[in-house]
């Protein structure tokens, strides 16, 4: 099992099967993958925090008010950092706190902060497993996206025999492995641009725009996700650097033009998704320009077209990168973004109507429609799953464009 580039955040509960969780832990650190623990107190009980931090190199976090892992929100810092959060084993009372919604411990605090997929281990014994409350709790959380595995059937260890076992800690990891989808961009070279840029005025002013490099950031951390070698070359941004990413941090579009040009050999694809400065100020004064009592009038000249640069000298040639263009638009959002495809030779623009409700700079949430010279398809959900979706939607034409060399 592959979890290479992969962090998955196990969650231990307090039943008797926790020992089990130790086995899962390994199995991911096996694969190449990264484990985080966290555990409730009664989990704690049943297994010393210690063996789980030996076998994932890392603190493991069990008291939510801990002040010094804490210090800088541990349990959101887990959150954040997760691909995939598995719970195992799932007891009967977390269960019931999770679909409640409670978050009065680590491990529930974490799962109300997480926004990857989520799977469920429950175990337990075969009268609390058949009991009406575990089932509707379980069916709430199913009702909310949370993929179950297990649990079986058996010997339990209290002596019954029935329904309630953990599932074999093999098949929570073949679940979570499933979880995690597929390395299709294994042996492949992403570069996406992300953020807006900074044309310097004079020392403290600039012209930007407000992105904030959500959709290139979440493009990265897809790619990268998939397997792919990926270099993020970013404006200014303050979003922390996406797992297995090599993050190029740039202000203006000139150095982004430049380290996007430094990173053309060998790449597959270029994802340009930054808010690039179409001008810049002509003139960057020295000083810091002082209020007179007239206006002022700055002159603005073009600046290096970044996809535009790689297209012209690249598209067209055999084997030459997939482009993917990203154009905001305020009006005419298809029409503009298909003018865009042409004119810069790329094989996709995935447009967006800027200003619109729940689209554009910054949302969470995001509302676009992937211009070819087909027929456009329009697509809403989060950056996450537009990236996923783009990343899905560009694989064929890579796999055609480009072929593996056999092995990669
Ligand atoms: C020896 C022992 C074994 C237990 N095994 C389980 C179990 O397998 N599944 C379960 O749901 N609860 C089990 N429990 C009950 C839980 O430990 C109890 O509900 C606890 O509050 C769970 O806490 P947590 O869900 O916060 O981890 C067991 C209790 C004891 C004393």
């Amino acid at each position: 099992m592959d979890f290479s580039n992969r962090t998955v955040l196990l969650a231990v509960g307090g039943g008797i099967a926790a020992y089990k969780a130790c086995e899962v832990a390994r199995l991911v650190v096996k694969g190449g993958g990264t484990v985080r623990i966290a555990m409730t107190p009664a989990a704690t009980r049943f297994v010393g925090p210690l063996t789980f931090q030996a076998l994932s190199g890392a603190p493991v976090l069990t008291d939510l008010l801990d002040p010094a892992s804490e210090r800088s929100y541990g349990h959101l810092a887990l959150a954040r950092a997760a691909d995939l959060l598995v719970v195992a084993p799932a007891t009967a009372d977390l269960l019931g706190r999770l679909a409640a919604g409670l978050g009065d411990d680590a491990v529930t605090t974490t799962a109300l902060a997480i926004t990857c997929p989520r799977l469920l281990a429950p175990a337990m014994n075969t009268r609390m497993w058949e009991n009406p409350a575990v089932r509707e709790n379980l069916a709430t959380l199913r009702s909310r996206g949370w993929e179950v595995v297990g649990p079986g059937a058996g010997a339990l260890a209290d002596g019954d025999v029935g329904e309630g076992r953990l599932a074999e800690p093999v098949e929570i990891a073949q679940a979570a492995a499933r979880l995690l989808g597929p390395r299709d961009l294994a042996g492949r070279r992403v570069v996406v641009t992300a953020g807006p840029t900074r044309e310097p005025i004079d020392p403290v002013r600039f012209v930007s725009n407000p992105s904030t490099g959500a959709m290139g950031y979440a493009v990265a951390a897809a790619a990268a996700r998939r397997g792919a070698a990926v270099a993020l070359v970013s404006g200014p941004s303050a979003l922390p650097a996406p797992a297995s990413v090599r993050l190029i941090r740039v202000e203006t579009a000139e150095q982004m033009a430049g380290a996007v040009e430094a990173e053309l050999e060998g790449m597959d694809l270029l994802v340009a998704a930054a808010a690039v400065s179409d001008y810049r100020p002509a003139v960057v004064h020295p000083h810091k320009l002082k209020k007179g009592p007239g206006d002022e009038v700055l002159r603005l000249v073009r600046t290096p077209d970044v996809l535009g640069g790689v297209a012209s000298r690249l598209a067209g040639r055999p084997g030459a990168p997939v482009l993917v263009g990203f154009a905001a638009e305020t009006e005419e959002v298809v029409a503009h973004a298909r003018e865009k495809l042409r004119a810069k030779r790329c094989d996709l623009v995935v447009a967006n109507r800027v200003g619109a409700p729940g689209a554009g700079f910054g949302a969470g949430e995001t509302r676009v429609t992937f211009v070819t010279e087909a027929e456009p398809v329009e697509l809403a959900g989060s950056k996450a799953q537009v990236a996923d979706a783009l990343l899905d939607r560009i694989l064929p034409v890579l796999d055609a464009r480009r072929p593996r060399p056999a092995g990669r």
